[in-house]
């Protein structure tokens, strides 16, 4: 296997070395370029640009692999629960069991989120997204909570903190934004099963937790647990790289994650489908999604990895069945949405174009059958992708090679002209 590929330029010869991955992917170190050759690259979107080594998730866009070190995601999701997945993403291998309950205990112990911080939910506009507030909580949560040091031990506390209040805080959330009372975390409940109590608790009408349910939630908050370097991901590593705090550079990660080329597709996803589902007829998405004069993109097809089946949709897809069979539930939208990928699986330009369905095609068929609202698709998300998040913070802060992220750019502006004086410009 070849170590370095010749760069000719200008008459010269330039040797410039070939990184290998445990995987076998190959990539040119291009760190001393410019000082070699007095030439920077050029890659919109850093579609061909790998910014950082990580041991974190494997993924081969070719084939349809998705691994969290090194365990298939089709095993996780079987066998595994989001709390381990998390430990193992943030630590790099399953907890034994004293581990796990060690876990649980730190999970337990930061589930509450500071009294004060009610009154910011209440501040917000009612027709506020949850994503906002979200990432503006997250970021408030620095000032609640002290400042992380680089202490192994301290570092446990702040990480499971994250993780446990940011799901009582999506929880708040949603139960503020309906006038409803807070519900607090129990102890004996797992961290899945919480989460749905604090959703769906009230004094009325106290909430059955159905194993099937929990079994679901755990499953689609593993499948969207880490994903190497997508967008949120990049912006983690990016915002942290200024050595901002974790909370920052998560609250950076969820407002990368809103728009909707990224998990907010989850919400368009159900939007798009209620509409057909509405008109009756797919024509008129198909067309707007073929033709190139329209920015629309059909939400929850394509991905910039992938050009085969993304492996997460094909569990979700299963488990959207399995859930909609064990609760009764018959929604329309699974219909529309299987006719629609039936239609565009065969389609020339989704052929063409390597698009497939992504995670986001069926997982809010899942949420609205776990009784999940739409405005909350991309809160449950970021509640999936914060281990992922937090393993790619953590694994960039003990990084040696590690530096602020600071891309360079080729200047098309004008070359330098004088300043003109306002009496004297073009009326
Ligand atoms: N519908 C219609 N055309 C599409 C779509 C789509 N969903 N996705 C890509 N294309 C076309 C695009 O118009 C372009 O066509 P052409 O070459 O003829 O101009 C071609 O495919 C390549 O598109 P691209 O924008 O260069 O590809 P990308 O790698 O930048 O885009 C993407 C990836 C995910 C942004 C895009 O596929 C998309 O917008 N999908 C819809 C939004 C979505 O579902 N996002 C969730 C992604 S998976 C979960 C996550 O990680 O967030």
């Amino acid at each position: 296997m070849t170590d370095h590929v010749i760069l000719t330029y200008a008459g010269n010869h330039y040797r410039l070395p070939v990184v290998t991955g445990s995987a076998g992917e190959q990539a040119i170190d291009i760190s001393r370029l410019r000082a070699e050759t007095g030439l920077i690259t050029l890659d919109a979107g850093f579609a061909n640009t790998g910014s950082c080594r990580s041991a974190i998730s494997y993924l081969d866009g070719e084939k349809g692999i998705l691994r969290y070190r090194g365990i298939p995601v089709e095993q996780l999701a079987e066998c595994s629960t989001f709390k381990e997945t998390a430990y193992l993403l943030i630590n790099g291998e399953l907890p034994s069991q004293k581990a796990l309950t060690r876990f649980s205990v730190l999970l337990n112990d930061h589930s509450l989120v500071h009294e004060d911080m009610k009154i910011f939910y209440q501040s917000f506009p009612r027709s506020s997204h949850p994503m906002g507030i979200l990432s503006a909580m997250v970021n408030a949560l620095r000032s609640f909570y002290p400042e992380l040091q680089r202490l192994e031990e301290e570092i446990d506390i702040t990480v499971t903190r994250l993780l446990s209040k940011v799901r009582t805080m999506a929880a708040m959330s949603y139960k503020i934004s309906r006038g409803h009372t807070v519900v607090y975390p129990r102890p004996d409940l797992t961290y899945c099963a919480n989460f749905l109590n604090m959703m769906f608790d009230s004094p009325v009408r106290p909430f059955e937790i159905d194993p099937d349910v929990v079994k679901a939630l755990n499953v689609f908050l593993i499948l969207h647990a880490d994903h190497e370097q997508n967008c949120s991901t990049a912006a983690v590593r990016v915002v942290g790289s200024a050595r901002v705090n974790l909370y920052t550079a998560i609250s950076a990660g969820i407002a990368a994650l809103w728009g909707p080329l990224h998990g907010g597709a989850n919400q368009a996803v159900i939007e798009t489908l209620s509409e057909v589902a509405q008109s009756g007829t797919l024509d008129r998405v198909l067309a707007r999604a073929r033709d190139p004069k329209d920015p629309f993109r059909l939400p929850g097809f394509g991905h910039r990895i992938y050009r085969t089946y993304d492996p997460r949709a094909r569990i979700m897809k299963r488990m959207a069945h399995v859930l909609l069979d064990k609760l009764r539930i018959s929604d329309p939208l699974l219909d529309v949405a299987r006719r629609l990928e039936e239609i565009a699986l065969k389609d020339a330009y989704f052929i063409d174009h390597h698009l497939y369905p992504n995670v986001d095609f069926y997982s809010g068929i899942v949420l609205r059958a776990i009784g999940i609202p739409t405005n909350m698709f991309t809160v449950m998300f970021a509640i999936g992708r914060l281990p992922g998040w937090i393993a790619q913070w953590k694994e960039s802060m003990d990084d040696p090679d590690w530096k602020l992220c600071r891309p360079r750019q080729v200047y098309t502006g004008p070359n330098e002209r004088p300043y003109v004086p306002i009496e004297d410009r073009p009326s």
